[in-house]
C-alpha cells in the first residue's frame, strides 16, 4: 500500500481525500489511499517526519500547517520559498522531503482568462493570499490591489511579494477572494469586505476561495449581476491536480476529481 494525505486541525470538512481517492481509481492505482490526518500544531513536524516510513509518499497541508509544512522540509521549490508556505510534500525515495506549493499555478489554471496586463484585488493576507498574490504577479497581471481587515498584514504581504496596499479598493477586472468569510451562513460579504456589488457585472470575473453547499453569497451576487465566476471547488481541483501529478508522474484525471467533489454534500 502507499499512502497520500492531507493533515489539517480540524481536517474533517476537506473535500481532498474524496477528490484523490477518485482520482487513483480512475488511473487504476488501486493499491494507494489518500487519507485525511488531523495533526494539532505541535505534533505536525514530528508525525510528518514518521510518514515516508509508514508508506506515505506525499501529503497536502492545509490550515494551519502551510508554514510548518514548508518548514520541516529538507528542500523547497523556489514557487513555494518565495510564498513562505507549501500545500504540498513529496517523500522522495532517499528520504528528502521536498516542499511545494500548488496554491499558486492551480489558481491559474482555474482562472478562466488572460492574467497579462489586468488589474486584480485580493481579499485577504494570509496563506492563500500569498499563494494568489505571487502567482498574479508572475502570470503579469499589471496591478495586484491587496486589501486586508488587519492593514499590517496586507503590508508584510506586499513587503514580501509585491503589488500594493489599498484601503478603498478601485474597481478590478479580477476580484479574488481569499477570507473565509463566506464560510457561515450569517457572513455578509458585501458588510465584511470592501465590495460594492454594482462594480461586479458583465467582463468582471470574482474568484472566491471559500466553497460551500449551495456556493458562497458573494459568487450569488456577482453571477447575478453578469460577472464571470470561478468556485473555490475548481480552485481546489487544480491545486489537487497538480499535487497528484507530482506524486504519480501521471496525468491527473481531472473529469473523475471534479465530479467527486461535485457529487459530494459538504459536511
Ligand atoms: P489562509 O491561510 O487560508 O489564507 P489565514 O491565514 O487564517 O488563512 O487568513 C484568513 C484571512 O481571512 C485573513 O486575511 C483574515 O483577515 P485578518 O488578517 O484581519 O485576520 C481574513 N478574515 C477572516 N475573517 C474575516 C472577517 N470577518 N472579515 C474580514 N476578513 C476576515
Amino acid at each position: 500500500m502507499t499512502f497520500l494525505g492531507v493533515a489539517g486541525w480540524p481536517v474533517a470538512h476537506s473535500l481532498s481525500p474524496v477528490m484523490h481517492n477518485a482520482a487513483l481509481a480512475a488511473v487504476g492505482l488501486s493499491d494507494w489511499r489518500y487519507l485525511a490526518l488531523p495533526l494539532p500544531p505541535e505534533r505536525f513536524a514530528e508525525t510528518v517526519r514518521a510518514l515516508p516510513a509508514a508508506g506515505f509518499r506525499g501529503l497536502n497541508a492545509t490550515i494551519p500547517h502551510k508554514a510548518a509544512a514548508l518548514a520541516v522540509a529538507d528542500a523547497a521549490t523556489p514557487t513555494a520559498a518565495a510564498i513562505g508556505a507549501a500545500n504540498t510534500l513529496t517523500f522522495e525515495r532517499g528520504g528528502a522531503i521536498v516542499a511545494d506549493n500548488t496554491d499558486a499555478p492551480g489558481l491559474l489554471e482555474a482562472l478562466p482568462l488572460e492574467i497579462a496586463g489586468i488589474s486584480a484585488l485580493v481579499l485577504g493576507a494570509g496563506g492563500a493570499a500569498r499563494a494568489a498574490v505571487y502567482a498574479l504577479l508572475h502570470a503579469g497581471a499589471a496591478d495586484v490591489m491587496v486589501w486586508n481587515r488587519t492593514r499590517e498584514r496586507a503590508e508584510r504581504l506586499v513587503a514580501d511579494l509585491g503589488g500594493r496596499v489599498v484601503d478603498v479598493p478601485q474597481s478590478a477586472t479580477l476580484v479574488l477572494n481569499t477570507t473565509s468569510v463566506g464560510l457561515r451562513d450569517t457572513d455578509a460579504p458585501f458588510k465584511s469586505l470592501p465590495l460594492q456589488a454594482d462594480t461586479l457585472g458583465v467582463g468582471s470575473y470574482v474568484a472566491d476561495m471559500v466553497y460551500r453547499p449551495g456556493g458562497t453569497p458573494l459568487l450569488a451576487e456577482a453571477k447575478r449581476r453578469g460577472a464571470t465566476v470561478v468556485s473555490g471547488l475548481e480552485i481546489l481541483l487544480a491545486q489537487g491536480a497538480a499535487s497528484f501529478e507530482r506524486w504519480t508522474d501521471m496525468t491527473a484525471p481531472r473529469d473523475a476529481m471534479r465530479g467527486a467533489v461535485h457529487r459530494t454534500p459538504e459536511p
